[in-house]
């Protein structure tokens, strides 16, 4: 595996590899990786014959008070992970390389409505930070095919609609969330938590389970449903920004004949900020 850290770099191999036939797979990351980045990797094996994955903790999707000074940050750790898994090439930019003019006067991608519910209405330009960074990394890497987590069920569902609404060639791919033995989502973000924390953790994956059985069981009240959830967090001592019932397509709010569901979740605890989501189909007539 090749390591680079300029845009003709990336620019110069892909070439190269398309000229030679190859289709070219992209897993974008902030680095730190964990088992859930190197499963994307073994997803994207199924897609093409040549592998790029960047590695960049994006100042534009995080707010100011929120931890990007402080994001774990293991490049020598991530490269040994991201050559093992058999990836091609690292990208690995500074922020100078990709926001030229500073990300606060950097030109936008913004998907309006999708990006300001949910996570947006907690994380104020978070989903436009992120929108934003990977149209710039789609077009310096032009893959054919990007690998994205279900972990972050919104963003995956806010770059789907950015590559329809900008016409982008690249196809979209969603991968299962890996999860520790307990039901807790890997995240780069657990290890804030402390030995105690990490124990009560895995109640998020459970309420989220709990709360997909009565959908599954025809119960369709989706709002008490929310309440049982957000109560059952606060109880177990979890500050909960949200837990939510949506329409899996859209992320919008279900009707009571909707089939496809997802429920989404985020919530404080200690001095982590953790979200997961299950999604659940709900039975026919
Ligand atoms: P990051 O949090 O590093 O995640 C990179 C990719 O790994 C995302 O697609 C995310 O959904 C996926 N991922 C994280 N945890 C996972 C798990 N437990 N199982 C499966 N996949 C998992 O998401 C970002 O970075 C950034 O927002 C990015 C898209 C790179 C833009 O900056």
């Amino acid at each position: 595996m090749e390591t680079v850290a300029t845009i003709s770099a990336v620019r110069e191999r892909v070439q190269a590899w398309r000229r030679a036939g190859a289709r070219v797979v992209f897993v974008p990351t902030m680095g730190n990786l964990h088992a859930g980045h190197v499963s994307l990797i073994e997803t994207a094996r199924r897609y093409g014959e040549r592998f790029v994955s960047s590695i960049f903790v994006n100042p534009m999707q995080f707010g100011p008070n929120e931890d990007f000074a402080h994001y774990p940050r293991t490049p020598h750790e991530d490269e040994r992970m991201l050559a093992d898994a058999g990836c091609d090439l690292m990208f690995m930019p500074d922020v100078a390389e990709i926001y030229p003019h500073g990300s606060e006067r950097a030109a936008r991608v913004e998907v309006p409505g999708l990006s300001r519910i949910l996570e947006g209405e907690f994380r104020p330009g978070h989903m436009e930070g992120v929108s934003t960074v990977v149209a710039k990394l789609f077009h310096i890497v032009e893959p054919d095919v990007a690998v994205f987590g279900e972990k972050d069920f919104q963003q995956l569902t806010v770059i789907r609609r950015m590559v329809t609404e900008l016409c982008m060639r690249v196809e979209i791919v969603g991968a299962p969330t890996l999860r520790d033995t307990d039901g807790l989502a890997l995240s780069s973000r657990n290890q804030y938590l402390t030995a105690a924390e990490r124990k009560l953790a895995p109640v998020i994956f459970r309420t989220l389970t709990a709360a997909a059985a009565r959908v599954r069981s025809g119960d369709a009240d989706f709002a008490s449903i929310e309440r049982f959830g957000f109560q059952e967090l606060e109880r177990a001592g979890l500050r909960p920004d949200y837990f939510s019932v949506r329409r899996a397509e859209d992320l919008a709010t279900p009707s009571a004949d909707a089939r496809a569901l997802v429920i989404l979740t985020a919530a404080r605890l200690g001095k982590a900020r953790l979200i997961d989501n299950v999604q659940v189909a709900r039975p026919g007539d």
